[in-house]
């Protein structure tokens, strides 16, 4: 099972045990755990075992890369999460959006453990969190966002035999500088497509052209009008998608020899405009479909 992402995360059982095995580790440290998604694929952007290495602890997903997404759908996955028990919140960590509403939420989801503290004379505890989430997803956007703010960082503590910092990010509240890196559910085919057409993970096994009409699958079912938009089509109703990319690819004047179209060129030139956000902001799933 060996998949390649962002040139450099290998993932196979071992390595995927092991990652495993650190992140349970780091979890005793914290109180919570800040769990950071694609707003565009909320569900596939997930670890698949997230739920048992997290157990009970208490988390926030970050529905990050939100400046991506249909806000419409992102609201509708922040209710899904919330109707679960489970705090969500739509962030830009590029641009820090949306970031101001994070720290009031850890001390909303951790008002238990304020509380027992409190109880027990701790009132100075600090509430500590560590990010997880797969790789790309923005997971070092976010910490770096956060401690930029940090007045101070913490030194290492004790009797921890790897180096773990913490940022304190507000008042009583601190991040452990080392995400969690998961892997995704890349076996599902489904998954890996949505997964390649928004960054997250390389595809170097599918051709583009394959690639990019499995895109147009998805977009013409959906968001059709934007195809239409973008590109200036007058209509791709009953077209098949190897069709408008065709069509794509003349209005483009992407032509070889011949007048033939280039669909490699088209193909590729679609993807990344796509990645780019200049098809406008997509979700791929939505909470019905769950
Ligand atoms: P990671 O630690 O989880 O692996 O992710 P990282 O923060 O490195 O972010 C991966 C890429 O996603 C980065 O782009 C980063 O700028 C971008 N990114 C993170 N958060 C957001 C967000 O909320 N909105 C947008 N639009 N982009 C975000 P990069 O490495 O610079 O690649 P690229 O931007 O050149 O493609």
């Amino acid at each position: 099972m060996a998949q390649r992402i962002k040139d450099t995360v290998q993932w196979f059982p071992g390595h995927m045990a092991k990652t495993r095995r650190e992140i349970e580790q780091n979890l005793k440290l914290v109180d919570a755990v800040t769990e950071i998604r694609d707003a565009r694929l909320p569900e596939s952007s997930k670890n698949p075992d997230i739920d048992s290495i997290i157990a009970n602890k208490p988390r926030i997903i970050l529905l990050n890369k939100a400046d991506y997404a249909d806000d419409a759908a992102t609201q509708k996955w922040i209710d899904y999460y919330k109707q679960k028990g489970i705090w969500a919140l739509a962030v830009d960590c590029k641009l820090g959006k949306g970031l101001n509403a994070y720290l009031p939420l850890v001390r909303r989801v951790l008002a238990d453990t304020i509380e027992k503290n409190n109880k027990k004379g701790m009132s100075g505890k600090p509430l500590r969190i560590m990010v997880v989430g797969i790789p790309n997803v923005g997971k070092s956007s976010f910490i770096n966002r956060m401690a930029k703010n940090s007045k101070a960082k913490v030194a290492n503590m004790p009797g921890v035999t790897r180096a773990n910092q913490w940022f304190v990010i507000g008042k009583g509240v601190e991040l452990l500088d080392t995400p969690g890196v998961l892997w995704p559910k890349f076996e599902d085919k489904e998954i890996g497509d949505k997964l390649a057409f928004t960054g997250a993970v390389k595809n170097d096994v599918i051709d583009s052209e394959t690639m990019a009409i499995r895109l147009i699958d998805y977009i013409k079912n959906y968001y059709a009008d934007r195809l239409c938009q973008r590109y200036k089509l007058d209509s791709i109703d009953g077209k098949q998608s190897w069709e408008i990319l065709e069509m794509i690819g003349k209005k483009r004047g992407m032509l070889i020899s011949g007048g033939e179209i280039d669909y490699e060129r088209a193909s590729v030139m679609l993807l990344d405009e796509f990645k780019k956000g200049k098809l406008g902001k997509f979700t791929f799933e939505m909470p019905e479909d769950y």
